[in-house]
């Protein structure tokens, strides 16, 4: 992605021993950079969420071997970065897949040959995951172009698509392009008229601060609305059809995102708004059915809920209390959307029904 004519990923290999990052906690107020150089700043900048989105924690964990591996590549150094790694975060499942591919890479090689294959096996990660990407975009894009085609065909003719999308699965929550965002970005770019309803998603705002950066700096119309407008638009026809992305799918196509996407699942379902997931394959938990009771569901920080953050008009950066001293919250960072409520996952193999039989029909070699 462009950011004021540069192109970005949002993690790449900086020289010997460094992995750099773009600190996605001052977006959008400031555009930093973060040099890693170990394992330990690695699993901080996952765990502090300087890098977020389920397929930018497995390819940020994959670097994080890497480094790891330069201060001790034995088996023991192997299986500490891999633990250390795997407790960052619990809910993506993208970590444990990064994680297991390394290791299944990596244990089998004699330990002065592991710092060499670790950095290429990120890499390939980091480059399958824009090739995946940049195929949902192209699946997800025949979506929207299909549902210009029916709005033209009405009244509301040159009237753009409106996407009502959750949390950010757009270019920062992947290595390039996003998920949820690629089919919007790649609509946009055959130029098919859309707008996107972008939903602030408390606590962290991730809607708000990243997805409405990401969508201003490529000059994709969009409108920023608090978490509960939703339905409210879904009752008035002012969506077309949601897209969000997806930390962990279960095998029968149950989808855990970010929390307060099944809510505009639901909302969606009653208004017969169609309802999308963009849905790398890494994202699919081959080995569970029951999202709602299989999938670990990350606790957060109550400050999240208690406090907000933000530029102030002379510019600095403050943090205020919005609840009463006092008062518990509770902050559970993700939700599972039940695959009946799902028109559609949109792989890079294409869109399946979320079943089971949908998902192995794309991909036959996990059955
Ligand atoms: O807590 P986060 O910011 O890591 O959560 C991110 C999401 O929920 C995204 O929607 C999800 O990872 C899909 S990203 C392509």
């Amino acid at each position: 992605m462009r950011i004021d004519g540069t192109a970005y990923r949002t993690i790449w290999p900086d020289g010997e021993g460094v992995v750099a990052i773009i600190d996605q906690t001052r977006l959008p107020h400031d555009f930093a950079i973060v040099r890693l150089t170990s394992l330990e700043e690695t699993a901080h900048a996952i765990r502090a969420m300087l890098v977020r989105g389920a397929p930018l924690i497995g390819a940020a964990a994959a670097y994080g071997v890497a480094l790891a591996l330069r201060a001790d590549a034995s088996d023991r150094g192997l299986e500490r970065a891999c633990a250390t790694l795997l407790a960052t975060r619990p809910t993506a499942v993208n970590l444990r897949w990064a994680l297991d591919r390394m290791r299944g890479r990596l244990a089998p090689l004699p330990e002065s040959q592991r710092v060499e294959a670790a950095e290429a096996e990120a890499a390939a990660i980091a480059d399958e995951d824009v090739e995946i990407n940049r195929s949902i975009g192209l699946h997800g894009a025949a979506l929207i172009r299909a549902a210009a085609e029916r709005k033209a065909q009405g009244k509301s003719l040159g009237e753009p698509v409106n996407v009502l999308t959750h949390c950010n699965a757009g270019w920062l929550a992947t290595v390039d392009w996003g998920t949820a965002l690629a089919p919007v970005y790649a609509a946009f770019e055959q130029g098919i008229p859309l707008h996107v309803w972008v939903d602030e998603t408390r606590p962290r705002n991730q809607g708000a601060s990243l997805t409405a950066w990401e969508l201003k700096h490529h000059g994709v119309p969009h409108t920023v609305i608090a978490d509960n407008v939703g339905g409210h638009l879904m009752q008035h026809g002012k969506v077309d059809l949601c897209i969000v992305g997806t930390d962990r799918t279960t095998a029968t196509g149950d989808v855990c995102n970010k929390i307060g996407t099944y809510l505009k699942a639901l909302a969606a379902h009653d208004n017969g708004v169609p309802f999308y997931v963009g849905l790398p394959s890494p994202t699919i938990d081959w080995t569970i059915a029951d999202g709602v009771r299989e999938i670990p569901i990350e606790e957060r920080d109550g400050r999240e809920v208690s406090e907000l953050t933000g530029r102030t008009a002379d510019g600095r950066i403050e943090t205020v209390r919005v609840t009463p001293d006092g008062s518990p919250v509770a902050n559970y960072g993700f939700d599972v959307t039940p695959a009946r409520l799902v028109t559609g996952l949109i792989t890079e193999r294409g869109v399946c029904p979320a079943t089971r039989d949908g998902l192995l029909g794309l991909f036959p070699e996990r059955g």
